[in-house]
């Protein structure tokens, strides 16, 4: 897993590195300031003079200045190289999430999904930038800090770091439940998001079925969990933390009770015990930080896990195989597919050919949707082949340039006319919008809209009829131009005219191509070449090729 991680980050080396160099200035810097101190109270004010005392200042003021422009440097150089490393893994994600089986999208919660391509990325990103830079940050801070304290004196500095390895087991002791509640806590919020999302999707059934009362419950029923796991969360976050603080609150009490001694017995000045002091000060904030680095790594690789189990590492590689020029024939050869212990086509065998119409029907459930998702790539069988022309499926390479599949669901974007027809074939200079319009019934529809084809399709598309709906993505479909076309009730919401008309048109305008119509009406023989009447093939249990016309 930290393989994949470490590709992604490796892009950045580079500006990692600058942002250490940046780190250890401002560091080195900011370790002047007790030193000179030191110099002030020992030397200077008792035997120098108010100039030596006005230079010191002086090069002090120069320090913190270089300081300054130091970390607001590396603060935007920061917050760069994290965002390129959000949108890295995202873009990775992203694809991987694209190239999965429909089933999978089935099978997953959208608000999960959603919630795991934002926050737990952001999650990762944040352990990649903030937090691992923080630490080497940090851990610069302790190791310079230390080495000056050393040289100050031997055994105040070990007598003062005496309880350091304490606040390292307190870490480590704990680390297992906050990991825990931490995993349960990241659970429930994609739950939430989920749930919000589902809501608002069918937001028209909960007011119908007047259900906001028992919604409200389900809520706050998810919200008690998010609270219970969040204190729970924080509980063991805080005993942590909280152990930590008063190991480390009780460092300078050990230094004034031994290096008090010391200064009685004139082995340390004055000056050097104030040192001493402020920079036992400034590693309190770091050793913390660095402890609850820990954690925060604990709470980081929850996310990494997460995402990394929704990576295919073999992704990238690109599928070998042949780019078909024209289709003439599609051949499901003893094709099974089954769902757990359901079977759905068992030993189907047919061949499709060009230039032809096939209307398919059959009862709900039956599985009809699952022959075009098979031909589509969305579903694999169980056993048994799939060609175009000659070519078994998984070796074309153009699958979806070739394919168009229209399905009975709203298939619009938040966009424009033009840009939802011209849809994942922008590039197609042959045909014109105007023509695409007539083919699909649709001129009159665009030229009543206000700012005609460029008028934007609202959100769920509510602003058009579901006919006008499926027209646009059937005009989607013909802009393309296939060589194959599936309508998956496409023409559901449709009239019989209408129907006619934007069937007749597809003939015209692509005589050859392969035309899928799977329906519920009645009306399929009017303009179909064959029926594939998918009640007979599972009733009679028949393994060969099945056809009415
Ligand atoms: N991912 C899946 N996991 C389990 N079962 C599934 C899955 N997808 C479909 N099914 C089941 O497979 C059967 C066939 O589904 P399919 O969508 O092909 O039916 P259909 O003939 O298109 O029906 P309709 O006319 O209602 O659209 C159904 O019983 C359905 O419940
Ligand atoms: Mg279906």
């Amino acid at each position: 897993m930290f393989k994949f991680y470490y590709h992604i980050v490796k892009k950045y080396a580079s500006r990692y590195l600058l942002l250490i160099i940046l780190f250890t200035i401002t560091n080195a810097l900011s370790l002047v300031t007790p030193y000179a101190l030191k110099i002030i109270i020992d030397q200077t004010i008792p035997h120098g003079t108010y100039s030596d005392l006005v230079q010191i200042i002086l090069v002090l003021l120069a320090c913190y200045i270089i300081r300054i422009g130091f970390s607001f440097y590396s603060g935007i150089l920061y917050v760069n190289v994290s965002r390129k490393i959000v949108a890295d893994i995202r873009r990775v994600l992203y694809k991987n999430l694209l190239n999965k089986d429909t089933s999978f999208f089935k099978e997953s919660k959208t608000g999960e999904l959603i919630y795991f391509l934002t926050s737990d990325v952001d999650k990762v990103q944040n352990f990649f930038s903030s937090t691992l830079l923080n630490y080497i940050n940090n851990a610069m801070v302790v190791v310079g800090v230390i080495s000056v304290m050393f040289y100050f004196n031997v055994s105040l500095t070990l007598v003062s770091l005496a309880i350091l390895p304490f606040v390292i087991i307190n870490t480590f002791m704990l680390k297992g439940k906050i990991k825990e509640s931490y995993h349960q806590l990241v659970d429930i919020e994609g739950n939430i998001y989920n749930y919000f999302l589902e809501r608002i999707r069918n937001i028209r059934v909960l007011k119908s079925y007047n259900a906001f009362p028992k919604e409200i419950q389900t809520l706050d029923g998810y919200h008690d969990q998010w609270r219970q796991h969040a204190v729970k969360n924080t509980y063991w976050n805080g005993i942590s933390s909280n152990i930590t603080t008063f190991l480390i609150a009780i460092g300078p009490l050990i230094v004034l009770l031994y290096g008090g001694k010391l200064v009685y017995s004139k082995v340390l000045t004055i000056g050097t015990l104030i040192a001493f002091i402020q920079y036992l000060n400034r590693i309190y904030a770091p050793v913390i930080s660095l402890a609850a680095g820990v954690n925060e790594f604990f709470q980081s690789k929850v996310s990494m896990k997460r995402i990394y189990d929704n990576i295919d590492p073999n992704q990238e590689n690109e599928p070998e195989g042949e780019v078909v020029q024209e289709v003439h024939s599609i051949v499901l050869k003893d094709v099974s597919v089954q769902y757990h212990d359901k079977v759905i086509l068992s030993h189907f065998n047919y061949t499709f050919r060009k230039g032809k119409i096939y209307g398919i029907k059959g009862k709900s459930g039956i599985g009809k949707s699952t022959m075009a998702n098979l031909i589509m790539k969305f579903v694999k069988s169980d056993s048994g082949e799939i060609y175009i022309n000659d070519i078994p499926l998984e070796r074309v390479k153009n699958l979806y340039s070739i394919t168009a599949l229209i399905e009975k669901e709203n298939q619009l974007f938040h966009d424009t006319v033009s840009n939802n027809i011209r849809y994942g074939s922008e590039e197609n200079k042959n045909i014109e919008l105007e023509e695409i319009l007539r083919m699909s019934s649709l001129t009159e529809v665009v030229h009543k809209l206000e700012d005609k084809e460029n008028t934007t399709i609202t959100f769920s598309g509510s602003t058009l009829s579901d006919g006008e709906k499926q027209r646009i993505a059937i005009a989607r479909a013909f802009h393309k131009q296939p060589d194959i076309i599936i309508f998956d009730e496409a023409t559901a919401s449709l009239d019989i005219n209408l129907e006619y008309n934007i069937i007749r048109s597809i003939k015209e305008k692509l005589p050859n191509a392969i035309i899928l119509i799977i329906s519920h009406r009645n009306n399929l023989n009017e303009f179909c070449d064959e029926i594939i009447d998918f009640e007979k093939i599972t009733h009679e249990n028949n393994t060969k090729l099945l056809v009415t016309s």
